[in-house]
């Protein structure tokens, strides 16, 4: 019995003594100085390391250029958004309340905004249609910053809100605009022919979309506006729109709409990219 609470002692004093032992003056079995030399050991290792992944950093980011992305997919046919968007690409909404459709009434009059005539002309140049508007670097001097191509809101007419306040959608006949995601440097027609947007149905709704009206005419989005060469270089940059109208769409119903570019160089979304090109949406009116 009391064997074993002797050994007791003595194992705890021997684990105590493992942590500081005070004849030898050691740390956990080191003593000041040893510890001290791994201290130092550790400290130029870590800060080697440290400088070895600046020094490495240093060298990537000198390759990288802030007007230009350094790797960049050939050819891809950029995405397809429209606006207003919710969280869902569904525009639902009834004609006879008000507080259904404001919201997206709100949404068009910000996003439209900085297409305002007024504007356009103060920040971009009165470009030549149906040409791209080339703006390349010479050889060692930048063409920084680039100038881009007026859009007027007053080219989407009815879809502008400016004659119709509502864009249509207090009388069932909604306006929808159409974007093309940004690709820096990209050439979306050839032969001086603009990449135009088409809508219909689904399959199933093809007899409930009614007929649709384009702006601007021919829902073209003109090659004047590009190439687009990125954010930095073109400071002032307006993405064109098309906007859609549906002019007599069916009420009370779902309508499953889709949305596609057509251009002469731009392929429309293969089975490996669904959205390439092509933009898909629910639209729904209903009377009350
Ligand atoms: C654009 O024009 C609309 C209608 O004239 C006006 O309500 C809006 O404040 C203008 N926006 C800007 C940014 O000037
Ligand atoms: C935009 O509108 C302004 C003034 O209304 C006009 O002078 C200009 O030519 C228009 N630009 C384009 C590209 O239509
Ligand atoms: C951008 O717009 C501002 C006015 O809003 C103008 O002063 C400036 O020159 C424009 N810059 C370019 C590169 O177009
Ligand atoms: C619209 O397309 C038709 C047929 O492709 C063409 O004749 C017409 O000139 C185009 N209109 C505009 C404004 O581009
Ligand atoms: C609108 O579509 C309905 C069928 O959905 C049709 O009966 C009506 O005549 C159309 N109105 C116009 C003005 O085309």
């Amino acid at each position: 019995m009391s064997g074993t609470k002797e050994e007791d002692r003595k194992g705890s004093s021997e684990w105590r003594d493992s942590f500081w032992n005070p004849r030898t003056h050691e740390l956990l079995g080191r003593t000041a100085k040893s510890w001290g030399l791994i201290l130092l050991f550790y400290l130029i290792f870590y800060l080697f390391l440290a400088g070895m992944f600046t020094l490495t950093m240093y060298m990537l980011l000198l390759t990288l250029d802030d007007y230009k992305p350094t790797w960049q997919d050939r050819l891809t046919t950029p995405g397809m958004m429209i606006r207003p968007k919710g969280d869902q690409l569904e525009i639902v909404y009834s004609i006879s309340d008000k507080e259904s459709w404001d919201s997206f009434v709100q949404n068009l009059n910000t996003f439209l905004s900085p297409y305002n005539d007024t504007y356009q002309v103060q920040t971009n140049d009165n470009c030549p249609p149906d040409q791209y508007f080339i703006q390349e670097d010479s050889e060692e001097v930048r063409n920084n910053p680039k100038r881009s191509c007026q859009f007027n809101r007053t080219i989407l007419e009815d879809c502008s809100g400016m004659s119709d306040s509502s864009y249509g959608f207090n009388s069932g006949q909604p306006c929808i605009l159409i974007k093309l995601n940004r690709v820096i440097n990209m050439l979306p027609g050839k032969d001086g022919q603009s990449p135009y947007v088409t809508c219909g149905a689904k399959r199933e709704d093809s007899d409930k979309i009614g007929p649709l009206a384009y702006f601007p005419p021919n829902g073209t989005f003109n090659l004047m506006y590009y190439p687009y060469y990125g954010k930095k270089s073109q400071v002032n940059y307006t993405q064109p729109l098309v906007a859609v109208k549906f002019l007599n769409a069916s009420l009370n119903t779902d309508i499953n709409v889709e949305c596609k570019i057509n251009s002469n160089t731009l392929a429309v979304g293969s089975e490996r990219d669904k959205f390439a090109g092509r933009v898909s949406f629910k639209l729904r009116i209903n009377d009350k």
